[in-house]
Formats: C-alpha cells, structure tokens, sequence
C-alpha cells in the first residue's frame, strides 16, 4: 500500500477536518502519500481528487465543517457507480481508503472493500447514532453548543416565567436530547426511544408551578416531533406560556470541542494502522475508553443504543 485517499460524506460534523488532519499527517508519517477526495462518493465517481500534504492540513484541527465538502450521493449503491470510482481510484493510484460519516458512508466503504480496496471507517456524525462506538466524531460539539442555547433560553424562561421546548437535531436517536439536557438541567427530555404522555408533562410542569417554580425547558428530540406542534399539544393542557425553539443547523458548525479534536486525532491515525496492517470493511469505534473495529456488516444488523441512564437521572433529578 503506497496512497490512501480520505472522504467525508454525509452530514458534516465538527471534528471532521481534525480527523483528515490525523488520517494525513499519520500516513505521511508512515511513508504513505495522501489524496484528499472532495464531495464526498459523488467527487469519488467524478474524479475530484487532489494530493494531501502537510501544509494543506496546517491549521484546519480548529476548523468546523469539512474542507473536502461533503455530499449525500444514494447513487453509490449502484455497483455502476462504484465501478466508475473504482476507476477513479485506478487512475489516481489510490489503494486503500478511509472514509468519515456515518451509515452510507459505511456501505460504501464496504462495497469499495468487496472490489478490493479496502476501507476503514471513521464515525462523523453529530447524531451519535453509529453502533460500536460510545461516542461519534462532532456529538461532543453538538451537545456543548446545544446546551449553549439551553442555558441561554433558560435565561428568559426564567424572566417571562415561560415554557419553552428546545428541539434539538438526532435524526432517530435522542442522545444529543439526553446529553443537552441533563446538562441543561432540563425538567423534562422526549426522546424517541421513551415513549412520552403529554398530560403527564403538563402535570409535572403544574406542580412545579404550584411549588413556585415558574418556569420550565423541555429539551425535544427531533426524532420525536417538532417543537412548534408539541408547543401547541402541550398548550391544550393549560396556559403554560409556551414557547419553541428550534435550534436546527447550528448545532452542525462551529469549532470543534476539545474532545471532538482528540476522538478524531485517535481514531484518524488508528485507521491509518489498520489499513496499513491490510485490514479493510471496518469501522473504528470508541468503546470505554478504547479503540475498537468492527466489520461494518456487523453494524448494518446493529441499533445503536441512547445511554438511557441518562433519561432515568435526569427523571430522578427533575421530578
Ligand atoms: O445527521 C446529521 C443531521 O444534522 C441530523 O441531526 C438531521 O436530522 C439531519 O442531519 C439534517 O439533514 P440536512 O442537513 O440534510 O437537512
């Protein structure tokens, strides 16, 4: 193996451009050359491949986004398409391959692997939805700067003495709710793996009131609903002086938490290794505390699962 390229597709997530940052600067410090591929399978199929040194990595740990863009490209389930980036990679002299995202991300890795060019995968993703890892490339940033506006929110909550529901990104899974919110101090988390009642929202919100707490933060996943409709379903319980704010896109930039740049600057050079030992078809996870691979078939029959402790102490500590 002589020159691995590095993709990022699917939604960005800050810590991406800290993880092409390691992939790069491992594999260069392994003897390796490094092609970067911009908009993802989509650049892949259209050849949008340009070298990686040194300097084109200086100063982008810092920086959120991805700088090789990103794309959603479905169309790479199609084996045509794959055969086009296969002959991409052919006439780039691309071996081997790490790509960063999340669930397609993968499936294309695997297909690439299966033609024989291996692939490791990187979790990037805000959502932390990805099984075998504890945590994902970008939920660190997500949370902190979700709770930013929580704390900020709560601010005014106070001072109107409202309601309000704070919907924060996921897709299907409630982690960024549970993490947010536990650390928001939230009175109540919806999240889609917990059923909810809403009259026993209202409920709680009622008897918080009549202790003299005037004012609550519903922290919503958006797998769940959406804000503005659960404000409206919550009003028909009472005159709660409802709110909703969809916090939406800013969760996915900004610069990425310490945490974030250091999972990415791990799980970038362990990828590196494992390529270069041969391995291909795995995803690198974060499991306590350790590097872990798993083949990325074995994750396609996994469901993540939400730390759902988190819902119970934050029951324990509300109610
Ligand atoms: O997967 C990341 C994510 O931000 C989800 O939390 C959200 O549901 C979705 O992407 C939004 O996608 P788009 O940026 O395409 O609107």
């Amino acid at each position: 193996m002589k020159r691995i390229g590095i993709l990022t597709s699917g939604g960005d997530a800050p810590g991406m451009n800290a993880a092409v940052r390691a992939v790069t600067l491992k594999a260069l410090h392994e003897g390796l050359e490094v092609y970067g591929i911009n908009y993802g399978y989509a650049g892949l199929v259209a050849g949008d491949i340009f070298p990686l040194d040194k300097d084109t990595v200086l100063d982008i740990i810092q920086r959120g986004g991805t700088f090789l863009y990103s794309a959603r490209y479905p169309e790479f389930a199609q084996e045509e398409a794959q055969l086009r980036g296969i002959e991409q990679l052919k006439k780039f002299g691309i071996d081997a391959l790490v790509v960063i995202g999340g669930d397609g991300s993968y499936h294309g890795g695997l297909r690439l692997t299966e033609h024989g060019y291996n692939a490791v995968g990187l979790p990037g993703t805000i959502d932390n939805d990805i099984p075998y890892t504890d945590f994902t490339i970008g939920f660190d940033t997500a949370v902190n700067t979700a709770l930013d506006a929580i704390d900020k929110i709560r601010d005014t909550a106070a001072s109107h003495e409202r309601t309000f529901i704070v919907e924060v990104m996921g897709r299907n899974a409630g982690d960024i709710a549970l993490w947010a919110g536990v650390a928001g101090g939230a009175e109540e988390i919806i999240i889609p793996e917990k059923p909810f009642d809403m009259a026993k929202v209202a409920e709680h919100i009622n008897t918080d009131r009549q202790a003299g707490r005037k004012h609550s933060v519903v922290v919503l996943a958006e797998g769940v609903m959406h804000a503005p409709e659960f404000a409206e379903e919550l009003s028909k319980f009472g005159d709660f002086h409802v709110r909703s704010t969809v916090l939406g896109h800013v969760q996915r930039g900004g610069a990425p938490s310490a945490r974030d740049r250091v999972l990415a600057s791990k799980m970038g050079a362990f990828a590196v290794e494992l390529l270069m030992q041969g391995k291909g078809g795995l995803a690198v996870g974060i499991e306590n505390n350790q590097l872990t691979y798993h083949p990325m078939d074995d994750l396609f029959e996994s469901k993540h699962k939400a730390d759902m402790s988190l819902y119970d102490l934050n029951g324990d500590l509300s109610h």
